[in-house]
C-alpha cells in the first residue's frame, strides 16, 4: 500500500466513526507510528509503505476508532515541553494543569522544596524540576504503577532533582513534609455520581483511582486540610464544581487566607492557600 492509499483509508474510518478533527489524529498518528509528516504526504505520496508499517498504523487507527485517547494510542503525551510516556495506569496530563504548572512557577521561582502529591505520569513533579532546575521535588503517588512511570519518565528526561514517594495524601511524604515549603496537587475530584456522566473515553480508559473524589468530590481535600500543617504554600487544581464546599471546607482552616483562580475557559479550577502573615 503506498502513502496516499493509508491516508485515503484512514481518513474514511476515522470520519465513518466520526472522530472529532480526523485530519489532526490521522496527522498525529503519521508522526507518532510511521515517524512521517506532511511535507512526506505531498512530496512522497506514491512512496510504498512496508507492509508491517501500514498494518501496524491502521491498528492505531482502529484503536481511536474505538474510543481510545489518541494520547494512550501513540503512547505520549507533550505537557510544558516535555515529552511523557502515558500508559492506562496514569491519567493523560490535561492543558488546565500546565496553567496550574505556569501558575506556581510565576509565584515560587525562588522556592526550593516542593512536593507533587499524585503524581501520575509526572507531569507536575517534571515541569517544577526543569523550570526550577535548583529545587528538590518530592513526588507522591498512591499507585505504584503511576509512580514507576513517573519515575521513568523522570529518567528519560534527564530530570534528577525529583525524590519518588509511595504514600497516601499529605500523610505519604512522611518526615520530609516539614522541608516542603510549596505543595501541588491535581487529585482525584470527580464525585462519584458523575463519574457515568464523563465521555466514554475518560470512562472506559483512564484509572478511577485518578478520577474518583468521593461522593462530593472532596475526599482528597478533605483529608489534606485535616493534616495540612501551617505555614506552607498550596496549589490545588479543583472541580469546577466545587469551589463551593471547598469554601466551606476551608473556612475553618486556621493560619491560612484562600484564593480561587480561573483557568482560560473561565471555570475556577485553582484553590491557592497562603500562610497569613
Ligand atoms: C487527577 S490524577 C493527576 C495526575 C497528574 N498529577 C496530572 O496532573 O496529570 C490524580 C493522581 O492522584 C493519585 N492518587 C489518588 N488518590 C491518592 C491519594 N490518596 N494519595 C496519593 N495519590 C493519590 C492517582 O493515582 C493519580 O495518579
Amino acid at each position: 500500500m503506498n502513502l496516499q492509499e493509508l491516508i485515503h483509508i484512514s481518513k474514511r474510518k476515522l470520519s465513518e466513526a466520526g472522530i472529532e478533527n480526523s485530519r489532526f489524529v490521522m496527522m498525529s498518528l503519521f508522526r507518532g507510528v510511521l515517524s512521517l509528516n506532511e511535507a512526506d504526504l505531498i512530496l512522497d505520496g506514491e512512496k510504498e509503505i512496508e507492509s508491517k508499517l501500514s498494518a501496524k498504523y491502521m491498528k492505531a487507527v482502529e484503536r481511536v476508532v474505538e474510543g481510545e485517547p489518541i494520547d494512550y494510542v501513540l503512547g505520549f503525551r507533550e505537557f510544558f515541553g516535555i515529552r511523557l510516556e502515558v500508559t492506562r495506569s496514569v491519567l493523560i496530563p490535561r492543558n488546565e494543569t500546565e496553567e496550574l504548572v505556569e501558575i506556581v512557577i510565576d509565584e515560587e521561582k525562588n522556592s526550593k522544596v516542593f512536593a507533587d502529591i499524585g503524581t501520575g505520569s509526572g507531569a507536575i513533579a517534571c515541569a517544577l524540576a526543569r523550570n526550577i532546575p535548583s529545587s528538590l521535588v518530592f513526588a507522591t503517588d498512591i499507585s505504584r504503577d503511576a509512580l514507576m512511570l513517573a519515575e521513568k519518565n523522570a529518567r528519560t528526561n534527564g530530570i534528577f532533582n525529583i525524590r519518588f514517594i509511595e504514600g497516601d495524601n499529605i500523610s505519604g511524604l512522611n518526615d520530609f513534609l516539614d522541608s516542603v515549603e510549596v505543595i501541588v496537587s491535581n487529585p482525584p475530584y470527580v464525585r462519584t455520581g458523575d463519574l457515568d456522566s464523563l465521555d466514554i473515553n475518560v470512562r472506559k480508559y483512564e484509572p478511577m483511582v485518578a478520577l474518583d473524589g468521593g461522593k462530593d468530590g472532596l475526599d482528597f481535600y478533605r483529608e489534606f486540610l485535616k493534616y495540612l500543617p501551617t505555614g506552607k504554600k498550596v496549589y490545588l487544581e479543583i472541580s469546577q464544581y466545587e469551589a463551593e464546599g471547598l469554601r466551606e471546607l476551608v473556612s475553618d482552616l486556621n493560619g491560612y487566607s484562600c484564593e480561587f483562580k480561573k483557568d482560560l475557559s473561565g471555570n475556577y479550577r485553582f484553590m491557592i492557600l497562603r500562610p497569613e502573615v
